[in-house]
């Protein structure tokens, strides 16, 4: 697995341990499961934590977004499975728990759901999950957005794609280059059912232009918060776009409290809904 790919994913495992058991209520991060792809040691470590070092950490702007984030795809994910889609498909989904968090509910409604990350990641997801259960509802599929041609993913999507889907990007297009990304999205929107959702966050152009960028990565995936140069650029590649929201517009929707409370927002990312036409 490439370090920097496995170090953000452990990084969001991590924060989401310490907001699933530190803090409460509205605050708490709602993946009580992600401790399991976290090192025993490194577990007890977190369970630990000083007040210091909690303190530090609320004091980053990036803290409590991350319960919000959270939050939202869960939504997201929850209301797709009841709005009938049959497929769900997680791509750059790290140690993302969600397949099977919700397992009762995907197999109630016989959802499929496609893991899809880097070769490394992707087979290392597949070996620990595998001490959590048996997860037939779940294909693990190796997708390099930095690459121009997605065959493996091509060719599961190709056996999977009965109807409309929900594809989502969680935290995951900072890091790949603009062109295969923009790729990505057409090739989605392409090959998906008419009417599939496509949910994914990005950072805003201008913010913090160095971020993500490592290994192959050289010009990270950026764009405006203006809402019709965003249509414009998805309408291009074949969506729709129906909703997009800054990420500290959804932090306070999201979080009750925190816009009154004196924590700093997120303010470097927005969100997407977009459908395929
Ligand atoms: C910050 S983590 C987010 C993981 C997960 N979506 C979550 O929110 O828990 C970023 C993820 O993007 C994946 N990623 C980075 N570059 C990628 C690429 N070129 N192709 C596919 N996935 C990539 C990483 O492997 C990692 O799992």
């Amino acid at each position: 697995m490439k370090w920097q790919s496995f170090s953000s994913s452990l990084l969001t495992a991590e924060l989401r341990y310490i907001q699933s058991i530190h803090e409460t209520g509205d605050l708490q991060n709602p993946d009580a499961l992600v401790r399991h792809f976290l090192p025993v040691f490194r577990r007890l470590r977190l369970a630990w934590l000083s007040q210091k070092k909690l303190a530090t950490l609320r004091s980053l702007p990036f803290y409590y977004y991350l319960v919000a984030r959270t939050k939202y795809y869960d939504r997201v994910f929850l209301d797709a499975i009841a709005e009938n889609f049959q497929l769900v498909i997680n791509v750059g989904c790290g140690t993302d728990t969600r397949s099977y968090r919700f397992e009762h509910v995907l197999k109630r409604y016989g959802v499929k759901v496609m893991e899809c990350d880097q070769p490394g990641s992707i087979s290392n997801k597949q070996v620990m999950t595998m001490r959590l259960g048996t997860f037939d509802h779940v294909t693990y599929v190796p997708v390099d957005l930095n690459a121009d041609a997605w065959p493996d993913f091509e060719c599961q999507l190709a056996n999977s794609n009965t109807s409309k889907a929900l594809v989502m990007m969680e935290g995951v297009s900072p890091y790949v280059n603009v062109e295969t990304f923009t790729q990505f999205l057409g090739f989605l929107a392409n090959k998906l059912h008419p009417e599939s959702l496509v949910i994914y966050d990005f950072k805003l152009s201008g913010v913090k232009d160095d971020f993500g960028l490592v290994g192959q990565t050289q010009r990270p995936f950026r764009l405006t918060s203006v809402r019709n140069e965003v249509a414009s650029y998805h309408r291009e590649l074949g969506y729709m776009l129906e909703q997009i929201e800054l990420s500290s517009e959804l932090s306070t929707r999201l979080i009750v409290g925190l816009a009154d409370s004196g924590a700093p927002l997120y303010s470097e990312d927005a969100f997407v809904r977009l459908i395929t036409m």
